[in-house]
């Protein structure tokens, strides 16, 4: 008996694995063993969190601890051939541990998993320098190895930087940029993406929209004049957050759109809708110019089309009064 468990000791214990997955993202912790039948699945946290259960020729999920439920699974059409790998979706950095992973069939055995929870805060960012534009795309981790960052002009390749931070100038603000951030540590391709839409010359209304967001997102619209930058409205899942100086003006049709309306001479400068998803970010620039002197030449059309209104009954009352004269003298002179 004894030597029988040396034996399961040397042979099937195996050494453990460090998994490394990206917060909010899905990760499978690997799992195999030699197939047979009646196969038990633990796979707990130290003696007695249970994070999922299977026998009998399915999931069992009583035992389940509340943290995980609703996040895992294993593939049930692998098991058969040895493996029981299990997913864990949308990581929480509570989620780091080391896993045990017992699996029992005719024989036994138990594998230790450590998962790692990063976080990589990919973002790019926006600079006005010497009057061009400068996009810089970043990662923030502290594994760097093999990190690469691409910029693409209109679709085409145009850099590539083996590196966290990574930086292009616009060349012209009528093509459309791109960076993507391949992290190879957990496989994963971030992409950010910036373009200049078509500028807004007239008395319309702006929107910051979200067509393509079906997950998580979150936008944030900022105005800029010159230097100075505010930010107008912010949006995610809940209610949007508008600044009280445009409260007034911007509506919320849908749960992804915002739209400032009633733009004026004062709303003229840049805007700029940002938004974020799970693997991208999009920013998109607005130039509005709104002259002051079309403003003031249409006011004035409008009151002057007032003035004319007004001045109809002027006109029209003596004209009646006249032509009421004019037939009244021919009644006086019926003779001729
Ligand atoms: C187990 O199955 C998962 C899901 O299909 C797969 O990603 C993984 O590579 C498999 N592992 C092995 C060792 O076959
Ligand atoms: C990078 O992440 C670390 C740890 O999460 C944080 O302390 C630091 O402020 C971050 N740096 C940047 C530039 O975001
Ligand atoms: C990225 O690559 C470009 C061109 O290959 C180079 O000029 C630039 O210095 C590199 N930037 C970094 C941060 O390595
Ligand atoms: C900018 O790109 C547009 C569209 O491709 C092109 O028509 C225009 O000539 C370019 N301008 C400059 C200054 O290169
Ligand atoms: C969201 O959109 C992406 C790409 O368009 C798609 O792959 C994914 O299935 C969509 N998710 C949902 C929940 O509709
Ligand atoms: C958001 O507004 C745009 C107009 O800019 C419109 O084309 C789009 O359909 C709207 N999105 C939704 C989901 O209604």
């Amino acid at each position: 008996m004894v030597v029988v468990f040396l034996i399961f000791c040397i042979f099937e214990v195996t050494q453990g694995v460090i998994v490394v997955g990206e917060l909010n993202k899905n990760v499978i912790l690997p799992c195999s063993f030699t197939p047979g039948d009646d196969e038990v699945i633990h796979w707990i946290i130290g003696e007695d969190k249970y994070v999922i259960s299977y026998y009998h020729n399915k999931d069992q999920l009583e035992n389940q601890d509340k943290d995980y439920v609703g996040r895992t699974a294993l593939f049930n059409n692998e098991i058969s051939k040895g493996n029981a790998s299990l997913q864990i979706r949308n990581l929480r950095k509570s989620d780091e541990n080391t896993y045990n992973c017992y699996v029992g069939t005719r024989t036994e055995k138990t594998e230790y998993i450590t998962l790692q929870v990063i976080d990589l805060q990919q973002t790019m960012e926006y600079k006005w320098d010497h009057n061009s534009l400068h996009l810089t795309c970043s990662v923030n981790t502290s594994t760097s190895v093999g990190i690469t960052i691409t910029w693409y002009e209109n679709n085409q390749e145009v850099q590539k930087n083996q590196s966290t931070k990574s930086s292009y100038i616009v060349r012209n603000e009528s093509l459309t940029y791109q960076c993507t951030i391949y992290s190879p540590t957990v496989q994963s391709s971030w992409t950010g993406s910036w373009r200049m839409k078509e500028p807004i010359m007239k008395d319309d209304s702006i929107t910051c929209d979200c067509n393509f967001c079906n997950g998580t997102f979150n936008s944030k619209w900022y105005f800029k004049k010159g230097t100075h930058e505010v930010e107008i409205a912010s949006m995610d899942k809940s209610l949007p957050v508008i600044s009280t100086e445009y409260k007034d003006r911007i509506d919320n049709l849908n749960k992804h759109n915002l739209t400032l309306r009633k733009l004026g001479p004062s709303d003229s400068g840049n805007y700029i809708c940002v938004i974020k998803m799970e693997q991208n970010m999009d920013i998109e620039m607005t130039a509005v110019s709104i002259s002051g002197e079309n403003e003031n030449h249409k006011l004035n059309a409008k009151s002057h089309r007032k003035r004319w209104i007004l001045l109809v009954p002027f006109i029209l009352v003596p004209l009646g009064a006249i032509f009421k004269i004019l037939k009244d003298m021919k009644k006086a002179r019926p003779n001729e």
